[in-house]
C-alpha cells in the first residue's frame, strides 16, 4: 500500500468515525460481511472436509463470524444508532463473489475430488476477504482511538485479532487440500477477485458517503473522496 493510499484511508476513517451516525454506517458495512454467512448455504462446508481437524477449525470460524455480528449490533447501539440489514454492493462477501468466477457450492451429485477442490475455493475466498478486512479493521481502530471512540475501539480490536486468525489457517488449509500447482491456480483466482472487490466495493462506498453525508465531510476532504473513486475506477480496470 502506498503512502498516498494509507494516508487517505487514515483521513477516511477519521472522518466517520468522529460522527455517530457515520461511524455507525461503517460499523453496519462491517456487521454485514460478518453476517453473509447467515444469509447464504455455500459457507463453511466442514461436513466436507477432509479432517475432523479441518472440520473444526471451520467451525469455529464460524462461531466467530455469528459473535462479530452480535458485537457489532451492541457497538452500533451503543452509539444510539440503528442496525440495518445490508445487501447487494454493500455486502463485500457478495462484491467478491460478483468478481470471482468460481463457485464453492457444493452438490450432493459432486465426485470426492470435485468436494474437496470446492473446499480450497471457499477456503481461499474466505483467506482473501478476511485480509482485506483486517487490514481495514487495523485503520478502523486507530481512528476509534484518535478520536476517543474507545467502546467501539475495544470492540474492533477484538474481531480484529479474531480475523488474523481467520487469514492464517485459510490459506494454509486452501494449499494442504490441492496439489501445489492447482493450490496457487486456485489462490490466484480469488486473490484477482478481491483486488477487483477492492476498489468496487470502496468506489460504492465513497460514492454513498458522499452523496448521504456531504454535510459532514469537510469540503477539501470531499474533493479528495471524489478524486481516489476515480483513481480507484482506473485501478480496477487494470486488475
Ligand atoms: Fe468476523
Ligand atoms: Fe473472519
Amino acid at each position: 500500500m502506498s503512502v498516498v493510499e494509507s494516508a487517505m484511508k487514515r483521513m477516511w476513517h477519521r472522518d466517520l468515525a468522529s460522527d455517530p451516525t457515520t461511524h455507525a454506517w461503517v460499523l453496519n458495512l462491517y456487521r454485514a460481511g460478518e453476517r453473509h454467512p447467515q444469509t447464504v448455504k455455500d459457507y463453511f462446508p466442514h461436513a466436507h472436509a477432509p479432517s475432523a481437524e479441518l472440520a473444526e477449525k471451520m467451525r469455529r470460524h464460524e462461531r466467530d463470524e455469528e459473535r462479530h455480528t452480535k458485537m457489532y449490533t451492541r457497538a452500533i447501539e451503543g452509539l444510539g444508532e440503528l442496525v440495518i440489514d445490508l445487501e447487494g454492493y454493500d455486502v463485500f462477501n457478495e462484491v467478491i463473489r460478483d468478481k470471482t468466477s468460481a463457485s464453492f457450492a457444493i452438490a450432493d451429485t459432486d465426485t470426492a475430488d470435485d468436494k474437496r477442490e470446492k473446499v480450497a475455493h471457499f477456503l481461499a475466498h474466505a483467506h482473501f476477504l478476511e485480509k482485506r478486512i483486517a487490514r481495514s479493521l487495523e485503520f478502523h481502530v486507530e481512528a476509534c482511538r484518535l478520536m476517543r471512540s474507545d467502546r467501539v475501539a475495544t470492540v474492533v480490536e477484538s474481531v480484529l485479532t479474531d480475523e488474523i486468525d481467520h487469514v492464517a489457517y485459510t490459506i494454509d488449509a486452501a494449499r494442504d487440500l490441492l496439489t501445489r500447482k492447482r493450490a496457487e491456480e486456485v489462490i490466484d483466482l480469488h486473490r484477482r477477485g478481491e483486488a477487483k472487490a477492492n476498489y468496487a466495493f470502496s468506489r460504492h462506498q465513497v460514492k454513498t458517503a458522499l452523496s448521504r453525508f456531504t454535510a459532514k465531510l469537510a469540503r477539501s476532504h470531499k474533493g479528495a473522496y471524489a478524486l481516489a473513486g476515480m483513481i480507484m475506477l482506473e485501478a480496477e480496470r487494470r486488475v
